[in-house]
Formats: structure tokens, sequence, C-alpha cells
């Protein structure tokens, strides 16, 4: 069995984040968000990996990943040129994929399942698709399925207005080779996209053995803030353990499950776990509180942060009020005047969301 991981797309939800970097790679818990699914994928046995990359972020994608010997795996790149949809991608995989059945992760999806017991169940049962659903209360921005009352898949819509039911499709799926005879039989959507959903609508119609499970416990699809800062409090609640390399002065307290990587500082500050500090940061006259993720070389002075993910090579120097539910990007600064300040200055990008509360 292979996998073929979607880590192309625009990633325009995210924005500004996404506009330089892959939105599969930004960390939850400073671990990019696409090493999960990795990760996941070879915990399940799998390790002949095919990743989609985009023009736009693909070199990012593979010079932080590489070729899959961090994981124990083997990872081909494969460039789609235009984000023209899901089963595109499968599409131009298809000399990856050759006739192996295989396993489709969408790279910014994130389980707490793991993986092995619906692989046994496409096997086991020799499957031409098996997908995973969830009800959520906003169906809409989903692929939804309809199903009937012994949980036979009867038919899947993508991103209805007036959804069928609430049964959303998660973006991990388990596909045997008929599915490419599937594609080949689509035209794109009204968005213009060569949609999965319709291909394995094909596959129902043609009566072969399609079968939906429920996914138990957690899912996020981190393609939102608020989904990005869940993820992340979800990962350090459940996954994070402490693990200290950095230097704390005697000035500093720790408390609960901190990580502090190597060559990173902190100077006279809290840090009360679960908080991820990532490699050569430098804190001093902080507070760092619950469910915070700082990644590599940022630099945080006089500042009180929690419930937030900030990114790497950001510096946040003398804010006073406490920064909650933020994400900073990369190299962003965030800096205020020594006294409280009579005007504020911005340089603000494009998309930026600064609420002053
Ligand atoms: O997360 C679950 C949902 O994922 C499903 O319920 C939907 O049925 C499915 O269409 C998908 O919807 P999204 O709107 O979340 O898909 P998105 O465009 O965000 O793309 C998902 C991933 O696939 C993302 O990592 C980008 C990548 N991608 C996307 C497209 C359209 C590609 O690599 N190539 C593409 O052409």
């Amino acid at each position: 069995m292979k996998a073929l991981i979607l880590s192309g797309g625009k990633g325009t939800r995210l924005r500004p984040l996404t506009y330089t970097g892959a939105k599969q790679l930004v960390p939850v818990a400073n671990k990019p968000i696409l090493w999960y699914g990795i990760e996941g994928i070879v915990a399940a046995g799998i390790t002949d990996i095919g990743i989609i990359i985009s023009p736009e972020t693909g070199e990012e994608v593979q010079a932080k990943t590489g070729n899959g010997d961090r994981f124990g795996a083997n990872i081909t790149y494969i460039l789609q040129e235009q984000p023209a949809g899901l089963a595109h991608a499968v599409k131009i995989a298809q000399p990856f994929l050759g006739d192996s059945p295989f396993i489709m992760y969408l790279g910014d999806n994130l389980i707490q399942s793991d993986l092995n017991l619906f692989c046994d169940k496409f096997k086991t049962e020799l499957l031409d698709a098996l997908i995973l659903l969830r009800p959520v209360s906003n169906p809409s921005a989903f692929g939804v399925a309809t199903v009937d009352s012994k949980g036979k898949v009867l038919q899947l819509v993508e991103k209805p207005q007036n959804p069928p039911s609430n049964l959303a499709l998660v973006g991990i799926y388990f596909f045997s080779s008929k599915i490419h005879e599937a594609i080949a039989s689509i035209q794109p959507s009204a968005r213009g996209e060569l949609e999965i959903t319709d291909a394995i609508q094909q596959l129902i119609n043609g009566k072969t053995h399609v079968e939906a499970c429920q996914l138990e416990g957690w899912w996020l699809d981190t393609g939102k803030k608020d989904d990005l800062l869940e993820a992340n409090r979800i990962i350090l609640d459940t996954r994070v353990t402490t693990a200290i390399y950095g230097e704390i002065d005697t000035g500093s307290q720790v408390i609960g499950r901190v990580q502090i990587g190597k060559g990173s500082k902190i100077i006279n500050s809290t840090i009360r776990g679960p908080v991820a500090i990532g490699d050569n940061c430098h804190i001093e006259n902080c507070f760092i509180g619950p469910y915070s993720s700082i990644a590599n070389q940022t630099m945080l002075i006089e500042a009180d942060l929690e419930h937030s993910v900030i990114l790497q090579g950001a510096k946040i120097d003398s804010i006073h009020q406490r920064i909650v539910d933020s994400v900073i990007g990369q190299r962003a600064h965030l800096t205020a005047a020594p006294r409280r300040p009579k005007a504020l200055r911005f340089m603000i990008g494009d998309d930026c969301q600064i609420e002053l509360a």
C-alpha cells in the first residue's frame, strides 16, 4: 500500500501566514502540521509516500521535510502546477501510484485516532473506497455524505449550500486503483476543480465496494486561525512531555509540562505549561502561559502571553497587555514604546487581523 499526501493548494484561509509559506508547514506544538500526517502513515506501516506540492511552496516543503529518512519513509515529491482539485492531484500522481491501493491524506488534517484500524478494514474487506465521516455543526464547509440506516453511503456532495446531513468527509480516504477510472470519467465542478467527492460518487454509482466509518476522537482541519489554535492546544495537552535542553536562570520558574529547545535562554520569566519553546529563543521578563508554542529563534522581552502560536524569528518586546488567542507570523515584530504609547505606529501587510482588545 502507498500513501499520497496533498500539500499543494493555495491556503487562502490562513492568509497572511500562507502568503509566504505553505499552510501545511505552519507548526502545531512546534512541528509542521504535515509531519503529523507523515508520522501517522508510517505508524500504519506505509513507507512509500508521495507528496503533492505546488510551484509556490513546493521547494520549502521539500527542503524542510526531506527524502523521508527522518520518518523511516521514502518520499517522492509530485509537482501540481495548478490547485485544480483533489482528484486532479490523484490524476497527476498516477505514475507514482501505479495500480497500488493507497491512502490519500490531506496535509492540513490532523486526527487523534491511528490509521491501523481503517487500513485493516480497507484491506480485509477488499474495498474500493473507505471514507471517514464525522458529524459537524457547519457541514456546508465540507464534503457531506448521506448514508442509509445501515450506514451505507448513498450520496456525496461537496460544500453544499443546503447540506443533506451533518456528516462531513474527513480529509483521509482509502482507495483501490478503481479510483483512477472514476476520476477519468468526471468533469470539473462549478468552482473549476476536479472533486474527489464526484469521483467517489462515480464509484458508488458503479456499485463498487464503498464503505464509510465514523471517526472517533478529535479531528482538526487546520485551515483557519481558530482551528490552528485548537490543534495547538490539543497537541500540547495530549502529546507534549517535559524536555529541557535550554538554560533557565535562577530568577525563572518553570511549572508543568514544558519543552525548551537547545540554545534557548529563559531569564527572569515564568513558564506555565503545557508550553513548547523551540531552539535558540531568548525569553526575558516574560510570562508564558498555557497552550503556547514558540518556534525557533524568537525573542520575547517583557511579554505576557497564553494560548498563542509564535512563529520562527518573531520578536515581541515591551507589550504589557496580555497577548491571547494570537498567531504571530515568521519574523513579525511587535514592539511598544517604553512608556504607555500616545500613538500607535503600524506597518501592517494585507489580510492581517489586529484587535486592540
Ligand atoms: O478537510 C476535509 C475537507 O477537505 C473535505 O470535507 C472536503 O470534501 C474536501 O474537498 C477538502 O476540502 P477543503 O476545502 O478543506 O480542501 P482544500 O482546498 O483546503 O485542500 C485540502 C488539502 O489539499 C490542502 O492541504 C491543500 C491540498 N490541495 C488542494 C487542492 C485543491 C492540493 O494539494 N491540490 C489541490 O488542487
